[in-house]
């Protein structure tokens, strides 16, 4: 199967894009951009990102057999973000930040925001925006976390198209694979390079933010912790290190 895509020179946020125009754009169709004046990020945040530099877009899934994956769905799309980095570069050098972010050396490489679309009180599809440092060199000093691009950590300039084809192409083929009830490699690769695993951070769970240990990623795809020496899951709230 090939991949459609709708790219834009300049555009708000590719997210807002296929919010904006939900029924006209077809499922797994890709809308990116060289440029958002509007990007959006996890948690209400802004994602700033170079104008051709990086990878950003953003793609529907409207097949309810999926969709209804949610937690599934996040982390199967930092897995395949991850594979194709090692696929790309012939490496293993990624990990996981539970939920959905992606890491390398300890500095966030990419992102990853889901979101429901709602008919009528009801979820008929989610959208998911995924941006990506390839080539960007500097970054403004202001992050929370610590943050790199592909090229600062293999010392090459990434050829944004062929990234962008192998990581389409993956994104198309692991998705099929999510309905096959089995396919389990994700959640394996998660635990097994789950970036959080062992380490004192911060969870905000329901506005209410506490000291933690990570200690695993579940099969149901929860976050495993230790909080007040009691064992809890969860399966959303955001991980901070401060
Ligand atoms: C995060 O780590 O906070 C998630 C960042 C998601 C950024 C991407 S870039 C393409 C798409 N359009 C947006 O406005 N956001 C997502």
């Amino acid at each position: 199967m090939d991949f459609k895509e709708i790219h834009f020179d300049e555009i708000d946020s590719t997210s807002t894009y296929i919010k904006n125009n939900f029924d006209k754009i077809d499922q797994f169709t890709f809308v990116s951009a060289s440029y958002q004046s509007c990007g959006r990020g996890r948690n209400s945040r802004v994602w700033v990102s170079n104008k051709n530099e990086n990878l950003m877009f953003s793609f529907s899934i409207k097949d309810e057999s999926l969709f209804k994956l949610y937690k599934n769905i996040s982390l199967l799309s930092s897995y395949i973000l991850a594979v194709t980095i090692n696929e790309f570069f012939g490496v293993k050098k990624t990990s996981i930040k539970w939920p959905n972010d992606v890491y390398i050396d300890g500095f966030k490489i990419g992102g990853i925001l889901l979101e429901s679309h709602m008919l009528d009180d009801k979820i008929d599809g989610i959208i998911i925006g995924i941006g990506v440092n390839l080539n960007q060199i500097v970054f403004p000093s202001d992050f929370k976390y610590p943050v790199s691009s592909l090229k600062l950590i293999f010392g090459e300039t990434i050829d944004i198209q062929q990234f962008k084809k192998i990581f389409f192409n993956n994104i198309l083929k692991y998705f099929i694979k999510l309905k096959e009830n089995s396919f389990i490699d994700y959640i394996t690769f998660a635990r097994e390079n789950n970036y959080l695993k062992d380490k004192e951070v911060y969870a905000t769970i329901n506005n209410f933010k506490k000291k933690v240990k990570v200690l695993d990623i579940n099969d149901d795809c929860s976050l495993k912790m230790l909080i007040d020496n009691n064992t809890i899951s969860i399966f959303s709230g955001e991980i901070t290190f401060h």
